[in-house]
């Protein structure tokens, strides 16, 4: 079969090393890809803004399964142009997205289930966006309606931060469209945790749980990012949990997509705050985690390849996954500067030397290829995933591989997969 990955990040790296592990793929393209993917596949030179240009390359290179990354083509109805040209592809239509794209849309459907989350309101005029402020209890959430980059939720401490959040993104369109509405929710307190399901519409299958490290610095502070690393399993999930979480979670919702007469197909992964009263939903999102992805797949070891294809064709409830028991942990090498301003370019060394370790894989980001020379070419620049018999075993091996690697002002965290016990409230201070 030809694949089509779409997007150029560390998680369409790893979907990519994944699903070329299968018997079933004999050529992979990527768009745009990065220079990992270019190892392993054929990158294609399309921005994956160029929606018809993407369509196109599949219809005339006669692609047999496209796979999307990001959420931005999801919410801008990539599956539907695909679908509309008889194309088969993997992820959500532009109505399912929503469930991501549209933080209202998310938060009515879990009213009407009575899906655990947090207290909130949604407004259209900022006046009675900060009548509701005066109800709920300081620090509180700030979210834009719509997609901002992962930068429309802010965390305001006191009435005057929330003032001028709300004032900022509703009459001043910081984020543009995405701003006009917004949520303004109760601030949970509790550790947060990854769940990743493929759901066919009716049925689904959980992948492995992961945690993911948002803030740029050790201690979980500094700036929010794309994401310093993730590991899997997440220290704080248990089998209880999960039963709870199918429960009182995944059933309802996708009972309340189909009750919207929405059939969501793809990757549906719920972001959670475990909380004293149990697991309650921050969000959802509606495609693979990133970097969660660069910890989770390492340790599938089914055939991603039939998986998702039982997705597409709605019999993912007859699929078993089966799972490295070992845990894994990515590590993040960034630009130093990002998630602000920072420069590209800088030649990468060592890589040869850090994919020699056991158990040791490496996800492209930003990387590319100049002039023979490997560099880098964005914020996240690698992801350096291992495996361990312990979680410490994992992240030792990790560090290790990372400590081979050097390019100029790289910039990790050294406290992935150190979490545990350390709930959010700290990151406010
Ligand atoms: P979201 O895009 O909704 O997941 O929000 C991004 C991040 O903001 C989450 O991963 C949490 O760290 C934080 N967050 C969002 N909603 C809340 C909330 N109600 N209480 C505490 N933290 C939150
Ligand atoms: N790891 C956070 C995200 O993919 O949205």
């Amino acid at each position: 079969m030809k694949i089509l990955v779409i997007g150029g990040g560390g998680r369409e790296h790893a979907l990519a090393w994944k699903l070329k592990l299968s018997p079933g793929v004999d050529r992979m393209f990527c768009a745009p890809g990065n220079a990992g993917t270019a190892e392993i596949g054929e990158n294609v030179a399309i921005s994956v803004n160029d929606l018809a240009a993407l369509v196109r390359f599949a219809r005339e290179n006669r692609v047999d399964l496209s796979v999307v990354g990001p959420d931005d083509l999801l919410a801008a109805g990539i599956v539907d142009l695909f679908v509309a040209e008889g194309l088969r592809v993997f992820g959500p239509t532009k109505a399912a997205a929503r469930i991501e794209s549209s933080k209202i849309f998310a938060k009515e459907l879990m009213r009407q289930q009575g899906i655990p989350t947090a207290q909130a309101g949604a407004f259209e005029r900022s006046d009675d966006a900060l009548r509701f402020c005066d109800r709920l209890q300081f620090p509180i959430v700030i979210k834009a309606d719509g997609l901002a980059l992962g930068k429309g939720v802010i965390i305001a401490p006191d009435a005057a931060s929330a003032r001028s959040t709300i004032d900022e993104m509703m009459n001043q369109r910081r984020f543009g469209e995405a701003g006009r509405r917004v949520v303004v929710e109760e601030f949970l307190r509790g550790t947060e945790c990854s769940l990743h399901a493929l759901v066919d519409g009716r049925n689904y299958r959980l992948l492995e749980s992961a945690r993911d490290h948002k803030r740029a610095f050790d201690g979980d502070v500094g700036p929010n990012t794309g994401g310093m690393g993730a590991f899997s399993p997440a220290d704080n999930w248990n089998s209880k949990q999960q039963l709870q979480f199918e429960e009182k979670i995944m059933r309802p919702v996708l009972h309340g997509l189909l009750a919207e007469r929405i059939t969501f197909r793809g990757l549906l992964y719920p972001g959670l705050m475990i909380t004293e009263d149990g697991a309650r939903v921050l969000e959802f999102n509606c495609r693979f985690g990133d970097p969660e992805t660069q910890a989770i797949l390492p340790r599938m070891k089914s055939d991603l390849l039939p998986l998702l294809e039982a997705t597409i064709d709605e019999r993912v409830g007859n699929c078993s996954i089966e799972w490295d028991h070992r845990p894994a942990v990515s590590v993040v090498l960034a630009s130093g500067g990002y998630p602000n301003k920072y420069e590209t370019g800088k030649i990468i060394s060592g890589l040869d030397e850090a994919v020699k370790l056991e158990d040791v894989q490496i996800f492209h980001a930003g990387t590319s290829w100049v002039r023979g020379e490997l560099v880098t070419a964005g914020g996240r620049v690698l992801a350096v995933t291992a495996l361990g018999s312990t979680i410490e075993g994992a992240r030792a091996r990790a560090y290790d591989a990372v400590s081979r690697i050097h390019f100029e002002n790289c910039h990790y965290r050294r406290d992935v997969a150190l979490t545990a016990g350390t709930d959010n409230i700290g990151k406010l201070l």
